[in-house]
């Protein structure tokens, strides 16, 4: 939908050759045709290409392994300048938007570098490109903010959002676009207005179960507790480190990332993901993993808690991860 909208604003802002998306390697945003071409995760497109035209990907803000050879003393943010080049390689008169989440999520929990979000808008607003926020897993506190974009202080143009709307007790999804992207919609003639129906849009249950969640997000302050909590199991997991399995934990909030490696450094065996994630759900832990990604890199372990877990079951699932981790340590 999102892209949808951008093409079509663009047609009605007197700049119709604006068609293209770029979006980042290791990133997902959904299954279906579209979505998948702008998904910059191999596994998942087997045996679905060619997919849509006009998507093109660049390098993940990846600082563990950087793609550019840095380190974060020498970090030259090249992660994002490089969108610089690819719009005008690509020519600026026809690229469309750029689409990202605030961290890739379930590529690996991939948190860029403080200044990356502004700098690429910045590219962004000086040629003309939309910026599309993904929030359909940062969004609705998950981030510590009410959404994603929020960390890095700048302001998209188009927001897709979804899970935490409704804390997934019943399926809905938005997107909301800035008022005078808008207001291109509601201009006169046959074609301006956005040609969008679903079987199940605007399903008022949902929407009843939305507002509902977000009248509780608001009243038990489930947000700034995300933020607590975050902080929180950050530190139960930083122990995890001295681990030799252990090459990085990174955060975004109540989310969390462990990567594993094997001993020369490279990226863990998928195999031993499953060890862990089995080891906990013994205890009753729900782990989850970046599964069907790239290939080569099933290794990093992903932690998302609810935002009413306490602080007691945060010393479980750090407990239980240290277990588990340490018996493949030893092994
Ligand atoms: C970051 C992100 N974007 C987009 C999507 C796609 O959403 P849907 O499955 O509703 O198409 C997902 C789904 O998991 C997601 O995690």
């Amino acid at each position: 939908m999102a892209f949808k909208i951008a093409r079509q604003y663009h047609h009605q802002n007197g700049e119709p050759t604006r068609h293209k998306f770029i979006s980042r390697h290791r990133a997902y945003h959904g299954n279906s045709m579209g979505a998948l071409g702008a998904t910059g995760q191999a596994a998942r497109k087997i045996k679905y290409e060619p997919l849509g035209v006009g998507f093109s990907h660049v390098p993940p803000p990846y600082c563990y392994r950087c793609p550019f050879g840095r380190n974060k003393d020498g970090c030259g943010l090249e992660c994002a300048t490089i969108y610089e080049e690819v719009i005008r390689w690509e020519g600026p008169e026809t690229v469309a938007a750029v689409i990202m989440e605030p961290v890739i999520t379930g590529g690996g929990m991939i948190v860029p570098p403080p200044d990356y979000m502004r700098t690429v808008q910045e590219i962004c607003q000086r040629y003309g490109v939309l910026l599309i926020v993904d929030e359909v897993i940062c969004g609705f506190g998950r981030s510590g903010q009410k959404f994603g974009h929020q960390n890095y202080g700048i302001q998209p143009d188009i927001v897709t959002m979804a899970k935490g709307m409704t804390s997934a007790y019943s399926p809905l999804s938005a997107t909301a676009v800035r008022a005078d992207l808008y207001d291109t919609f509601r201009e006169p003639g046959p074609d301006a207005h956005f040609r969008h129906v679903n079987t199940f849009g605007g399903n008022p249950v949902s929407c009843r179960v939305a507002l509902t969640n977000l009248e509780v997000l608001e009243r038990e302050n489930l947000v700034s507790r995300a933020e607590e909590l975050g902080y929180l199991l950050r530190e139960k997991l930083e122990p995890l480190l001295e681990l030799s399995i252990v090459g990085d934990i990174r955060s975004f909030g109540f989310a969390c990332g462990v990567e594993l490696i094997e001993a020369d450094g490279s990226p863990a065996e998928a195999d031993k993901v499953m060890k862990v994630l089995a080891s906990c759900k013994r205890d009753g832990i729900l782990i989850g993993k970046n599964g069907d990604t790239v290939p080569g890199f099933a290794n990093i372990l992903t932690i998302s808690p609810p935002f009413v877990t306490t602080e007691e079951e945060l010393d479980l699932i750090a407990g239980s991860l240290l277990v588990a981790l340490r018996s493949l340590d030893a092994g």
